[in-house]
């Protein structure tokens, strides 16, 4: 028999930066300077994200636009891929996202999907959840536990076919 499946997501809401510890707020005024950095002569829309690593370090990563639009990509998969590709042993603490037009303040902003599906992997693959810090409307802050949070339904490496 048919029948709903009410889900439910939580997410903390923070009036405003004051809100935050120590080590969220410098990871979310990396994301924030990291929009200076951002490569977006198409959208004007600059994107930057943090990662607070497992050093007290921070890693960057920002838009990166491409005259062949689908060839760009978004500032929180270069800011995870590049980590990966670098160093992939650290490991992640928390994530921040911020985003502004080019020439302006800050905005609201919430991750893409494609973004949620690999920050769900990269939490999965590290084995624990990432606490995620999203600019939220009036000046607030989004704070999500865990990145998965975003994506219910994600595709995981379960859902494919045992290898032959
Ligand atoms: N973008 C991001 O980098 N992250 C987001 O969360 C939303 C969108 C980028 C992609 C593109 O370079 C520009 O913002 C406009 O979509």
């Amino acid at each position: 028999m048919a029948h709903p499946l009410h889900l439910t997501i939580s997410v903390e809401v923070l009036a405003s930066e004051a809100e935050l510890s120590s080590a969220e707020a410098a990871t979310w005024h990396a994301a924030r300077t990291a929009t200076n950095d951002a490569y977006a002569p198409y959208s004007h829309f600059h994107v930057g994200a943090a990662l607070l690593l497992d050093d007290g370090t921070l890693f960057q990563g920002t838009n990166q636009e491409n005259a062949a639009f689908p060839s760009g990509l978004c500032a929180e998969r270069t800011a995870l891929f590049g980590l990966a590709a670098s160093q992939p042993q650290r490991r992640i603490k928390a994530m921040a996202v911020a985003a502004r037009p080019a020439t302006g303040d800050f905005v609201a902003v919430t991750s893409c999907g494609a973004c949620r599906q690999v920050m769900a992997e990269y939490e999965h693959r590290q084995g624990n959840s990432i606490p995620l810090l999203l600019p939220g409307p009036d000046g607030s802050i989004y704070r999500f536990q865990s990145m998965s949070d975003l994506l219910p339904f994600q595709f995981s490496a379960s859902d494919l076919p045992p290898r032959a």
